[in-house]
């Protein structure tokens, strides 16, 4: 089995990356590496059934996996060839503002046929990915996303295989072809769209053979536009060494671990199963367990599992001090199926529900069923800033804020790991602070993705 260094991903980017750090927007990068955006098929079903035609990065799902040093430069040329607008945001990453790729926020939707020059250092290691951030409900449910792994510079943990699981559901038909139905507003008032098919890596059985006692680290990535992945392992034991891409300062025994839409766990697991069984990573469905990972075990790395992990070394985030004193706004999320939603206001004025559910907005943040035109928080640079969450709709929501990590605040003063997606369940109230260090304006929206283009969107200032 193949010792994993960071030697083996440092190579070009690193040699990139002291050439013109100065100006990273304006230096001429020669000959970025293509990201091109564009139909392919892949086998996601069976065998015995067709290829499914599908829109990948460079034409695959899923995509490259994009990988760099922590502390150096990524360069992507994102080439669109699709036959709609796309964008190209970095899931996670504490970016550039104007490298986000919130089309219509941080650049314009990058049109069929041109290109965008995404050009950024990544200040955090740890699992990462990418995906548009237009129509991404569309985009995304047809295969358009991929890795973004950055690497320890040089105190990561040893293991024996270092794996990317991307987990995605797909809505297919009886012949294996993406169903349509995009924009049907049963999904969007409901919990989006679910598929009735699941990959890892676009592919229906996912496998690696493993001996036994090795020792992996699997960066699992949810992928989907709305299921809640509810996991477990069998003949793999560990911990959880990393949530969101952020190292827990104490790493967590890995038993059960729920995965919302866009969330990231890096696991560090051990090949418990005997010589000639099988391990599998394992998704708990309503009718029982399904194998998302399998490993078959042949030989042995070793006769003993090794000691248990350190933590991984933090990344650089700003440390949340005192919380009094902090900026601090509310989020009321409302709307949806059996949400009672009252009817919102819509470009500026008064709408009701049934008007509202003919343009597609059927929820909102604060009342607002749309981009509101003012930021829910505008934040001096170097502010802490507070946000309570209330849910009053029927259903979870992932909420995500790009360009910063922040920490769950508990009743009791507690707080939780750095995250970027916090999963909040029906008529739940949470509590989320952060020290805003990094200016720009920031989404604040769900990660399920018919929920946001539903309505539930809003955006942070940082001055
Ligand atoms: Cu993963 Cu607003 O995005
Ligand atoms: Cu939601």
């Amino acid at each position: 089995m193949r010792h994993v260094t960071r030697r083996q991903f440092s190579g070009g980017l690193t040699a990139l990356a002291g050439a013109s750090a100065l100006h990273p927007m304006t230096a001429k990068a020669s000959n970025p590496v293509d990201l091109i955006a564009r139909p392919g098929s892949v086998q996601l079903a069976p065998a015995s059934y067709p290829e499914t035609p599908i829109w990948g990065y460079d034409g695959d799902v899923p995509g490259p996996v994009i990988r760099a040093v922590q502390g150096t430069r990524i360069t992507r040329r994102f080439v669109n060839r699709l036959a709609q607008p796309s964008s190209v945001h970095w899931h996670g990453i504490r970016i550039a503002n104007a490298m986000d790729g919130v089309a219509g926020l941080t650049q314009p939707a990058v049109a069929p046929d041109d290109s965008f020059l995404y050009d950024f250092t990544v200040p955090d290691a740890g699992t990462y990915w990418y995906h548009p951030h237009n129509r991404s409900w569309e985009q995304m449910a047809r295969g358009l996303y991929g890795a973004l792994i950055v690497e320890e510079p040089q105190d990561g943990p040893e293991v024996d295989a270092d794996e990317v699981l991307l987990i995605d559901d797909w809505r297919l038909n009886d012949d294996a072809q993406i169903a349509g139905g995009f924009g049907s507003m049963m999904d969007w008032a409901h919990a989006g769209r679910i598929g009735n098919w699941i990959t890892v890596n676009g592919a229906a059985a996912w496998s690696r053979p493993t001996p036994r006692h090795a020792r992996m680290r699997l960066r699992l990535v949810n992928t989907a536009n709305a299921r809640i992945f509810s996991l477990q392992s069998q003949g793999l034991e560990g911990w959880v060494i990393a949530l969101d891409g952020m190292p827990l300062e104490v790493p967590r025994p890995l038993v059960k671990l729920t995965l919302a839409p866009a969330q990231r766990a890096d696991l560090i697991v051990d090949v418990t199963a005997k010589e000639g069984a099988e391990a599998f990573l394992i998704s708990q469905e309503r009718d029982g367990g399904y194998a998302l990972a399998s490993f078959p075990v042949t030989g042995a790395a070793r006769t003993v599992r090794l000691e248990r992990p350190d933590a991984l070394p933090g990344n650089p985030v700003t440390p949340l001090g005192p919380l009094d004193g902090a900026r601090q706004a509310t989020l009321i999320m409302e709307g949806g199926a059996m949400g009672g939603m009252r009817g919102d206001m819509m470009d500026g004025r008064m709408t009701g529900m049934r008007e509202m559910a003919a343009v597609g907005k059927v929820w909102a943040f604060n009342g607002m069923a749309d981009m509101p035109e003012t930021p829910l928080v505008e934040a001096k640079r170097g502010e802490t800033v507070r946000i309570t969450l209330r849910n009053e709709t029927a259903w979870p929501h992932a909420m995500h804020l790009h360009g910063n990590h922040f920490r769950q605040i508990g009743a009791d003063g507690s707080r939780g790991p750095l995250r970027d997606t916090l999963l909040m369940d029906r008529n739940e109230t949470a509590e989320i602070a952060f020290v805003a260090d990094n200016p720009g304006d920031w989404l604040l929206h769900c990660h399920m993705l018919e929920h946001s283009a539903g309505g539930m969107m809003t955006w942070l200032r940082v001055s």
